[in-house]
């Protein structure tokens, strides 16, 4: 039986945002229908396969499929069955930057040709500031009354990885709506949330700790909501490279980056998150999200430039690390280099801009031979790189044997690897760590040669030698 207030929605795009969106609508109690012209990946889903590496994903589908989440060709059918629909497709970088929202144009067409009875279309994509108002005009010039529908702003801010559970779970819900009408529909998709009734349920989705619950609903304006998300991305980017540039400057004057941070991220108004320092941000948001709002800026006449140095540093840092690794291995060709981690970030298969394929690209340039161990990207980033980049089936495999290994995604289960073990595989122990997983004291201990981002470089406290003979 379905709960009171159940609401019919369609989603159009079932990819990682739309996905997500309708199990996680599902799960609150909603009747789904999940729209994707894609129909092989339509038949997969329907089959119960999951495109995506996205923890309990995989359950809130095998638990709605079928009965509150089922998925369809067309987007006609599922706008009519339903009260909201979520526009959730693809917003790829177009030249100089600009978002290219055809497909966005081309599914608001098929929403105003289907649109009979009052709807409310509702923006889940990043787009930019003003793509609402083009919505609008999209669906007039299909011939849709103006007292026919609403368009919303609604941003996700859901991370790959945990994307589950910062929808369930949110810091906050942004609303943007300019009509009453439609914000009483928003307010009511996602009450389960903002009253704590999910919350109480048995089977709900585990919280993180510390999650605020029941999470704030702010409602503004459709363009405040549209640059909530953009300026949320720059913003945070804005901290990795900030982080970044004092680790540049932290080894330059002896100083350790984590004990900054520890200080810096100490004062509530900045906060210790996000800032890692490492080989650089990258994943399909924030590179394409940031190239984007400083587009949007520059129509507006203004010049971002602080957005300009966010990306410059960003790809420095990239350029940064080569150079650490040249300094570590003196020359680099011939030099066979076992990689840990290919994901963009730990806990996804993802590789799109991802700063680790970018490095192993380069120095495969250079001469090395790479053998790389990913837990979940390998056949992603298979596809991408050279055919002579090997692939091991664990950290320890990739080690075996090699010069020096890299540590480029940071996955949980790196930081739990047995070192005695790794030190016994490497032929020198040599580890450069872009994602500053270990601690150089105890890298030390263990009689590494560990090099890390923003802080001083470990030198092995037992003899090399003498410690590889014994193990
Ligand atoms: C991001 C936003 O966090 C999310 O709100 C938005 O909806 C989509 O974009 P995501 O791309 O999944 O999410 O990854 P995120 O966890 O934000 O990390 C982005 C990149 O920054 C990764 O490459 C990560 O390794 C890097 N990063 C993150 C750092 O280098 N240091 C940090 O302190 C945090």
């Amino acid at each position: 039986m379905l709960p009171k207030n159940s609401m019919k929605i369609a989603v159009v795009g079932s990819g990682y945002v739309g996905l997500v969106a309708a199990a996680c609508l599902a799960e609150l109690g909603h009747e789904l229908i999940c729209v994707d012209n894609d129909r092989e990946k339509l038949f997969a889903l329907k089959r119960g396969e999951v495109p995506i590496h996205e923890e309990f994903l995989p359950e809130l589908l095998a638990k709605h499929r079928g009965k509150r989440l089922v998925f369809s060709d067309s987007i006609e059918n599922a706008v009519r069955a339903s009260d909201a629909v979520f526009i959730a497709v693809g917003t790829p970088p177009a030249e100089d930057g600009y978002a290219d929202l055809s497909y966005v144009e081309c599914v608001a067409r098929e929403i105003g040709n289907a649109i009979h009875e009052y709807k409310v279309v509702i923006e889940k994509s990043t787009v930019p500031v003003n793509t609402s108002d083009c919505i609008r005009r999209t669906l007039i010039l299909n011939g849709v009354p103006t007292s026919s529908f609403d368009v919303v702003s609604n941003p996700e801010f859901l991370r790959e990885g945990t994307a589950v559970s910062d929808f369930l779970y949110p810091d906050r819900i942004v609303v943007g709506a300019d009509t009453a009408r439609a914000a009483t529909l928003l307010r009511k998709i996602y009450e389960p949330l903002t009253s704590g009734r999910y919350y109480k349920e048995e089977d709900a989705i585990p919280g993180p700790d510390g999650a605020q619950i029941p999470p704030p609903l702010i409602m503004t304006s459709t363009r405040s909501a549209e640059l909530i998300k953009h300026a949320s991305n720059a913003f945070l980017a804005m901290k990795i490279s900030f982080i970044n540039a004092v680790a540049t400057i932290c080894e330059h004057v002896g100083a350790d980056v984590a004990q900054v941070c520890g200080g810096i991220g100490a004062d509530s108004r900045i906060g210790s998150r996000f800032l890692s320092p490492g080989i650089g941000y990258g994943g399909s948001c924030f590179p394409k999200d940031l190239a984007a709002f400083r587009a949007v800026a520059h129509d507006c006449g203004y010049e971002f430039r602080l957005l300009d140095e966010v990306i410059r540093i960003n790809e420095d840092q990239r350029a940064r690390f080569l150079r650490k690794i040249r300094t570590a291995l003196w020359t680099l060709k011939g030099k066979k280099l076992a990689v840990l981690g290919l994901a963009f970030k730990g806990g996804t298969d993802d590789i799109r801009e991802s700063p680790a394929v970018s490095i192993v690209n380069c120095l495969l340039k250079e001469g090395c031979e790479v053998v790389a161990y990913d837990p979940a990207a390998a056949a992603r980033a298979a596809e991408v790189l050279p055919q002579k980049v090997t692939f091991a089936e664990s950290a320890y495999d990739a080690a075996a044997t090699a010069d020096a290994l890299l540590i480029l995604t940071d996955w949980e289960e790196f930081t739990a690897l047995d070192l005695d073990r790794l030190h016994a595989k490497l032929k020198y122990p040599i580890i450069i760590d872009g994602r500053n997983l270990f601690d150089p004291d105890v890298m030390s201990e263990h009689g590494f040669l560990y090099f890390s981002v923003g802080r001083p470089d470990a030198v092995p406290k037992r003899d090399i030698a003498r410690a590889r003979k014994a193990g």
